[in-house]
């Protein structure tokens, strides 16, 4: 199976977890599902959640809150690159209000089930979700205020195809205000694997340096990459014991370099 067609599967299953009621989506190994997974809990405050269908807060699976962070602007046109079950659509959707209008982009059908559903109970009309790729976006040039995404980037093969359609897609001066993980200085690819596994919503974390060269690469300015949660060895020590790696002997190739991030960008 290519990467994408396991990323489908996962998440098509997370989708489907949800709608049949048994219990939230879930990034870390199966074991730890039912307890706080230190990435994805407590993203958003009682205020937004309170605003949202109940399956849209029990789909979320990011590892931020970029709409809270992307000062949106009423009338602006937002986009969501993977979108999952919709949350930061429906909060985009608010903010930018009836002259605004919000995209989620989502290339697996459960999700994007999911989603309208949670469009239809939430009853907003400045919504739009897409079918589609990240690393091919279905909409034309210059056609979007701000792109947000949260917790996938990671995910892809191509981030640079990512990164150039972002681009594409983002009208002069639009901005790139994405939440994803990051890994902050050297770790050795054996321990990057282990600590990828534990998480195992993060397929390919890119190195800080590696995001802003990619970014100014395509054309962006003003990049900045801002940590929102910093990680610990002891967030794995469980699955990683279990896992029979030896946790005190890595501790210290990993404590506070895998982290969540605010990525801010700006097409000039
Ligand atoms: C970690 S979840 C995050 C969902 C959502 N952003 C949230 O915060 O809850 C990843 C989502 O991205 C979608 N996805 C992953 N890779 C993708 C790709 N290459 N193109 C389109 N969607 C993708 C998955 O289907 C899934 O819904």
């Amino acid at each position: 199976m290519s990467i994408k067609e396991v990323v489908k599967e996962k998440y098509g299953q997370q989708a489907l977890r949800v709608v049949s009621g048994s219990g939230t989506a879930c990034c870390g190994p199966a074991s730890s599902c039912c307890s706080t997974d230190p990435i994805t809990s407590n993203l958003y405050d009682l205020g937004e959640k309170s605003q949202l269908p109940e399956a849209a807060v029990l789909a979320s699976l990011g590892c931020g809150n970029p709409t809270a962070l992307a000062e949106l602007k009423p009338g602006e046109t937002v986009l969501d690159l993977g979108s999952g079950g919709g949350i930061d659509v429906l909060l985009s959707a608010k903010r930018v209000g009836p002259t605004g209008k919000a995209y989620g982009l989502d290339m697996t059908d459960e999700m994007l089930a999911l989603a309208r559903e949670n469009q239809r109970k939430a009853a907003v009309e400045n919504v739009e979700f897409l079918k589609g790729e990240i690393e091919s976006i279905p909409l034309p040039d210059q056609s979007v205020d701000v792109i947000i995404s949260n917790c996938v980037i990671n995910l892809s093969a191509d981030k640079d195809r990512v990164i150039h359609e972002a681009y594409r897609v983002l009208k002069p001066g639009g901005r790139f205000a994405v939440s994803d993980v990051v890994v902050r200085g050297e770790v050795p690819a054996e321990v990057q694997r282990n600590v990828e596994l534990w998480v195992s919503c993060i397929a390919g974390a890119m190195q800080e340096t590696e995001y802003v060269q990619k970014l100014a690469r395509a054309g962006f300015v003003d990049i900045s990459v801002e940590p929102t949660r910093i990680y610990n060895i002891e967030d794995a020590r469980g699955f990683l014991t279990a896992e029979g790696i030896d946790v005190d002997a890595i501790a210290p190739q990993v404590d506070g370099k895998f982290m969540s991030a605010f990525v801010r960008a700006r097409k000039p």
